[in-house]
């Protein structure tokens, strides 16, 4: 039996070791937790895409009584984007997210659904989308989504 091995390399830092522009996206990604609508997980996410022209877009997560209905905040800005700048690759996103009032102390990750919509863009511009995870103990940078989401489907073997 052979074996397959997938490492993934995360660094953690300090907010304030961010370079300046990662600081700006996560420092959006946590302004944006307040424009949640979340009356029913109470957990308010906030996320801020940059795109390759420097682009900023903005999401949140958005609920729904009929709970299937709503969105992440992740694809609220991604799809933003796609809509207005389809000619831009994004590359990097960063997610920040708070409950009760406070910012959650690990970094917070994105669904499998994120990680899957994400990917697609990943291949689309054949360029990797950095992963900004804000925690109140540190931010999580990792180098792609296809990282956070191994031995992908990404629609290659679709005829
Ligand atoms: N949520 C996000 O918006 N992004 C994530 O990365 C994790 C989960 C939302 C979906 C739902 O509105 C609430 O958080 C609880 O799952």
């Amino acid at each position: 039996m052979k074996e397959l091995n997938i490492n993934l390399k995360i660094q953690f830092c300090d907010l304030n070791e961010l370079p300046k522009e990662d600081l700006e996206l996560v420092e959006t990604a946590k302004e944006m937790t307040l424009s949640s609508y979340a009356p029913y997980s109470r957990f308010q996410v906030g996320a801020a895409l940059r795109l390759a022209d420097g682009r900023v877009f903005r999401g949140s997560n958005q609920e729904n009584a009929v709970f299937p209905v709503g969105l992440c905040a992740e694809r609220t800005a991604f799809f933003a984007a796609q809509a207005n700048a389809p000619e831009q690759p994004p590359v990097c996103i960063a997610i920040a997210a708070q409950t009760a009032g406070r910012f959650t102390e690990h970094p917070v990750t994105p669904c499998g659904s994120c990680r899957q919509a994400l990917l697609e863009a990943e291949v689309r511009y054949d360029q990797p989308i950095r992963v900004l995870l804000f925690g109140t103990e540190g931010v999580y940078i990792v180098p792609s989504v296809k990282s956070l989401l191994p031995l992908t489907f990404d629609g290659s073997e679709l005829a």
